[in-house]
């Protein structure tokens, strides 16, 4: 079954055509990287036109780099939640115009989802049940995968997303966006242990996060240092702050892993292509003796190859919509 995927859910507008959930046949990208730098950040309604302008020709790119052509393709997926309102409509109504005019079923697929199944291309032979870290710009789950459209939610940031806290970071240290991205390649080889940040807890959740105090330490950190006339230590400064995040994310993963007991654990989302992540949740499933899945780097930001493997487990448990399919700027996994 060949689906034409679509993702639209921030600044990347993306088409893929994914084969039986697995086979990338194409895999298109077009990036807004450019014209956002400028305003250090994503601005919603400049992504929203890219998108418009764009996803005729990225899609129809995409039909092309697979040799195909619309006739070809058995169903459309698309991206219809959650993500910046204005960005998902694009997508959610491109994708309902193809799919009533060609005859096609419409897929609807949940962004966090997605990045789940990022891992189903990178790792052909890896099938739920696994435990899940997604962490991306707008979340941070624990996630218990039961099968491949059932989940349950066993962890949750209580305020900022790793990825918001990791951008901010680089923000303050005047690295440009993206900038968790950049706050890697600056910084993955500074002196980690040189500055200390708070550890976050949560009262009486121990698989929930919170990022939100480690952001105001860094500001706090970065102004005095300021205030006293001193150089900014950002590769020091950046590597501290980025090795707490991810002891954070390990111990929580390890307290999950205690308690749930999973043979497969697995990374996703624009986070997991952080080096210092990739490294730790390495050694950190070695002592637990089960193994780590990744999605390739160029799977682990936003993509609609994701959207395409996901889509079509989505279609095989009878999940698709009609033309009433509406974006939903936040919504639940399950
Ligand atoms: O999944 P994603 O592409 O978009 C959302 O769904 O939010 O994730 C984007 C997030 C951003 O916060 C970005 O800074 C972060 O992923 N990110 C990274 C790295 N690459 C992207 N954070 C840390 N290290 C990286 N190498
Ligand atoms: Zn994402």
């Amino acid at each position: 079954m060949k689906i034409l995927a679509i993702e639209t859910s921030c600044d990347d507008t993306g088409a893929a055509v994914v084969e039986n959930g697995r086979t990338v046949l194409s895999n298109v990208v077009a990036s807004q990287v450019p014209e956002h730098i400028l305003y250090g950040g994503v601005v919603p309604e400049i992504a929203s036109r890219r998108h418009c302008e764009s996803i005729s020709s990225v899609a129809g790119k995409a039909l092309a780099e697979a040799g195909l052509s619309m006739e070809d393709v058995d169903a459309v997926a698309v991206t219809f939640a959650p993500g910046l309102i204005g960005a998902l409509l694009v997508g959610v109504n491109f994708a309902k115009g193809l799919a009533y005019s060609f005859g096609l079923p419409l897929i609807p697929v949940h962004h966090l989802r997605s990045h789940v199944a990022s891992n189903y291309i990178s790792s052909p032979e890896l099938e739920p049940p696994f435990l899940a870290l997604i962490v991306s710009g707008g979340h941070t789950h624990l996630v218990n995968v039961i099968d491949y459209t059932e989940y349950e939610v066993i962890g949750r940031t209580r305020d900022d997303a790793a990825g918001e806290a990791m951008d901010k970071a680089a923000r303050v240290l005047g690295l440009p966006y993206p900038g968790g991205l950049n706050l890697d390649r600056v910084c993955a080889d500074g002196d980690a242990r040189k500055y200390q940040f708070p550890y976050p807890r949560v009262d009486g959740s121990p698989l929930d996060f919170s990022f939100s105090g480690m952001k105001t330490a860094v500001i706090n950190l970065v102004h005095n240092m300021e205030q006293k006339g001193e150089e900014i230590d950002v590769e020091n400064v950046g590597a501290s702050y980025m090795r707490r995040i991810v002891q954070v994310l390990c111990d929580r993963s390890e307290k999950a892993i205690e308690l749930y007991k999973p043979q497969r654990f697995l990374i996703a989302g624009g986070v997991s292509a952080n080096s210092v992540l990739r490294r730790e949740m390495e050694a950190l499933c070695k002592k637990h003796g089960i193994r780590l899945f990744k999605p390739e780097l160029k799977y682990c930001g936003d993509n609609a190859a994701m959207v395409g493997a996901q889509g079509y487990y989505e279609y095989l448990s009878g999940n698709t919509a009609d033309l009433k399919l509406n974006a939903i700027a936040s919504m639940c996994m399950m």
